[in-house]
């Protein structure tokens, strides 16, 4: 396993690649990494000749400066982790090499109609900083394929988007959600909980479990009493939810009890923790 620390070590070992057809797969992390991660780097290696991961916390996606510096970082941990696996290639990029000319003024890619809901609402820029990003990492890694995370769903959605409107030749995979046995979805946020948020933090999926219960196996379908009756459930247990939200699973539009394929969604603070979830259902 390597480590290229800049663009030309990361080109060199492209090209002698791609020169012998060899398929790249890519997952794009910012470190921190988990089990969650490293489900996303076996599923790269089942796809292809090599697999290349980079670790690059984006400031360009944090709205939030407090979030940014509080971030984990723990590159030395990572290297380990991915070294027990199978892994060609690691990007650590520095945030000269990715935003050489600042952040200011810098061409953005912006993906409408994915980016105007649900974490869209709440972390304005967040998306076009994740599109932005993404988009200069294709180009550099190349990539034949590049796996992402279902736990974010609707990041998921705006890289097939992405892809599609701008006809970048990537095959875009989602990998299910890895979750704690407690039912918590295994984030790198969830180092920044403390004992009794911990306790807390498996209430979401809880709740979307028994919402994806009450609307397949009781036929409920007035989806806006669901989800309002689950955000006083969570303000009741001491979270701060900022959505609960029912949307269609293809294109992230409100659901209504016609639609098959429909997705449950929740983001909720714990202080200063913000969590995010959500699960499929499927209607008869
Ligand atoms: P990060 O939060 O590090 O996540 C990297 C990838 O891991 C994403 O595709 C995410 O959906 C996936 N992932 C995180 N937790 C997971 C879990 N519990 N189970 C399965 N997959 C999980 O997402 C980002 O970084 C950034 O926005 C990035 C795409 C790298 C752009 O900066």
């Amino acid at each position: 396993m390597a480590i290229a620390e800049n663009l030309g070590a990361l080109r060199t070992r492209i090209k002698s690649w791609r020169q012998q057809n060899e398929v790249i797969a890519f997952v794009p992390t910012m470190g921190n990494l988990h089990e969650g991660h490293l489900s996303l780097v076996q599923k790269a290696r089942e796809l292809a000749d090599r697999v290349v991961v980079s670790i690059f916390v984006n400031p360009l996606q944090f709205n939030d400066k407090q979030d940014l510096s509080d971030y984990p970082r723990t590159l030395n941990e990572d290297i380990q982790l991915l070294s027990e696996l199978d892994c060609e290639l690691i990007f650590t990029p520095t945030e000269e090499m990715i935003y050489p000319n600042g952040m200011a003024s810098l061409t953005k890619v912006i993906v409408p109609g994915v980016d105007d809901k649900l974490c869209g609402k709440g972390r304005p820029g967040h998306f076009d900083g994740v599109a932005t990003v993404v988009t200069k990492l294709f180009n550099m890694v190349q990539p034949d394929i590049a796996i992402f995370g279902e736990k974010d769903y609707q990041q998921l959605m705006l890289i097939k988007k992405l892809v599609a409107d701008l006809n970048l030749s990537v095959d875009v995979i989602g990998v299910p959600t890895k979750r704690h046995e407690s039912g918590l979805a295994m984030s790198s946020r969830n180092s920044l909980l403390n004992q009794k948020q911990l306790v807390q933090a498996p209430l979401i999926y809880k709740t979307l479990l028994s919402m994806k219960q009450a609307i397949e196996e009781d036929g409920l379908t007035d989806f806006h009493q669901l989800c309002a009756t689950a955000k006083e459930e969570l303000q009741k247990a001491g979270l701060e939810p900022e959505y609960v939200d029912i949307r269609r699973a293809n294109d992230l539009e409100l659901a209504n009890a016609n639609d098959k394929h429909i997705r449950i969604f929740v983001a909720a603070r714990l202080g200063s923790v913000r969590l995010i979830d959500n699960i499929a259902c499927d209607l008869a």
